[in-house]
């Protein structure tokens, strides 16, 4: 009897192991597996009204509209139930998502981050950009200001599933977001307690930096 229970186990370990042999593919696909129908879903709302300002692969014309190709899809989904609680205030936004569900929200997150299209942004003014890319690398520690690098990733690629990429967003969307943040209008621990020591300036050129950013 334990013979066979033992031989079962060792069957069922090797089966596992098995598995586990396929060779890695070079480049990891962002979709997951058999989310096929979410991604349809997904893609049906994007085309039908997010578009017309994200663009259908989350790459934005104009300034004013954020970039949201290859963002964490749990980051999308939790803005726009943010935006759908009103916790986050954005007359736009709120209107957008006032008739989604749970469950679109988690498909547009879905959809978005397996978008990789390329950022219009650029940085304009390169000793702007440079000043901005030291308080991105090192931070400014006499204001205890910390390196983004550290969350958003050294090349602003950001961390799935809380810290959204940064790389390539326009410069006027991501200094408001940190006028946001610091007033308090915007919520995140984190990011008020950041934004609430930067001076303008700060602000000015790591947004600056950020527009000129290309990641994956
Ligand atoms: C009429 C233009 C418009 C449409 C249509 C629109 N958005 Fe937006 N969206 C905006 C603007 C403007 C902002 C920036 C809001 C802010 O500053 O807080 C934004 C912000 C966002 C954000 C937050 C981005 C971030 O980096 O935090 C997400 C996610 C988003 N939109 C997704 C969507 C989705 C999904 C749809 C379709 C259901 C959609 N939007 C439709 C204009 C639009
Ligand atoms: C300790 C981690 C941490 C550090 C360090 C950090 N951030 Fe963030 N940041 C976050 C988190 C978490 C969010 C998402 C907040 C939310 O969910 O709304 C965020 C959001 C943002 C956003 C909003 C992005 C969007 O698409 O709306 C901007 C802009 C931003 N951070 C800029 C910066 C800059 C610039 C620095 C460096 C001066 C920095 N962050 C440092 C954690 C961090």
């Amino acid at each position: 009897m334990k013979r066979i229970l033992i031989t079962a186990i060792l069957a069922i370990c090797s089966n596992l192991a098995g598995a586990n042999t396929e060779p890695a593919k070079a480049e990891p696909a962002r979709v997951v597996p058999g989310k096929a129908d979410i991604m349809a879903r997904g893609k049906q709302i994007a085309g039908a009204v997010c578009v017309a300002c994200h663009g259908l692969d989350g790459i934005s014309a104009v300034s004013g509209n954020p970039n949201i190709a290859g963002m964490p899809a749990q980051y999308i989904a939790k803005q726009l139930a943010l935006f759908k609680s009103a916790d986050r205030k954005n007359a736009i936004m709120q209107s957008m998502v006032a008739n989604l569900s749970e469950d679109d929200m988690t498909a547009l997150g879905l959809y978005y981050f397996a978008q990789s299209g390329k950022s219009n942004a650029i940085a304009r003014d390169k000793a702007l950009a440079e000043a901005g890319q030291k308080i991105y690398r090192a931070g400014v520690p006499e204001l205890k200001i910390p390196a983004c690098a550290g969350c958003h990733g050294g090349a602003g690629a950001g961390i799935p599933a809380i810290f959204p990429r940064l790389a390539g967003q326009w410069q006027e969307y991501t200094l408001g977001a940190l006028k946001n943040f610091s007033s308090g209008e915007r919520k995140n621990t984190q990011m008020q307690a950041i934004s609430g020591r930067m001076r303008d300036k700060d602000m000015l050129a790591v947004a600056e930096y950020i527009a000129g950013m290309r990641s994956r």
